[in-house]
């Protein structure tokens, strides 16, 4: 051995003594709700913001951030307009994946699976919770298509404002979407650069787990 790499060694532990990865449980959901709080209690911004990628018949990738809401028997929960352009790929083609940085904590996770509209019922309790002006958004955003002005779109949430002085209704057009995953992958950085990857794996009924190359 150099005598570079001895002093890099011992300047730097988890060069031979990595402990992120090797402590992660071999099922992968409680893998994921271990990082997740981990992220929130350092105090991650914006930690249940993940990355949603789809793709449609033209095999064309997009992306956009969205919020996860909860992962509710095993299956990732995201909330938007079934008409907006990831609604249209994801009826087009339901396999998406998510993708989650928590810089602080140097830990990606990457999750593949596919993607189904939830129970409308869940999708009501949840719209009831959220405050008045997201209700009367997501009413009044046509998602994704064009816009004129801004002042349409305000004239839109003026108009539902005074047709629901009340509670305000789901609108149909907007709901939950589940990701049942069948690839989950942890990735942590090392300051040692010599990083960390485990995937795991659904297949033939059961989830399996290796290592890969950083
Ligand atoms: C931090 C952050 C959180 C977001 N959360 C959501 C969300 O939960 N649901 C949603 O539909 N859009 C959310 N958006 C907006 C999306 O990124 C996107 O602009 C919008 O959904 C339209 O995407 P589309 O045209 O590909 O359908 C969020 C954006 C940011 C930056």
């Amino acid at each position: 051995m150099s005598e570079w790499l001895q002093a890099y060694r011992e300047n730097h532990a988890d060069f031979d003594q990595p402990s992120a990865i090797g402590a992660l449980p071999n099922n992968p959901f409680v893998a994921f709700s271990e990082w997740f709080d981990t992220a929130v209690t350092a105090k991650e911004r914006e930690a249940n913001a993940c990355v949603l990628s789809t793709c449609g018949h033209d095999l064309q990738a997009s992306s956009r951030v969205l919020y996860l809401k909860e992962l509710l028997d095993n299956q990732f929960i995201f909330y938007t307009n079934y008409l907006s352009q990831k609604g249209q790929l994801l009826d087009t083609n339901p396999k998406a994946s998510l993708l989650f940085f928590w810089p602080q904590l140097m830990r990606q996770v990457r999750i593949e699976g596919s993607v189904q509209q939830i129970d409308p019922a869940i999708s009501d309790a949840y719209f009831a919770s959220r405050p008045r002006e997201s209700q009367l958004g997501a009413w009044a955003s046509q998602q994704s298509e064009t816009l004129s002005d801004r002042a349409a779109l305000i004239a839109r949430f003026e108009a539902f404002d005074r047709q629901f002085p009340d509670a305000v209704p789901r609108p149909p057009h907007w709901g939950g979407f589940a990701l049942q995953p069948h690839y989950m992958e942890f990735w942590q950085g090392q300051p040692s650069r010599l990083h960390e990857r485990r995937v795991y794996e659904f297949s033939q009924n059961e989830w399996t787990s290796k290592l890969l190359n950083p």
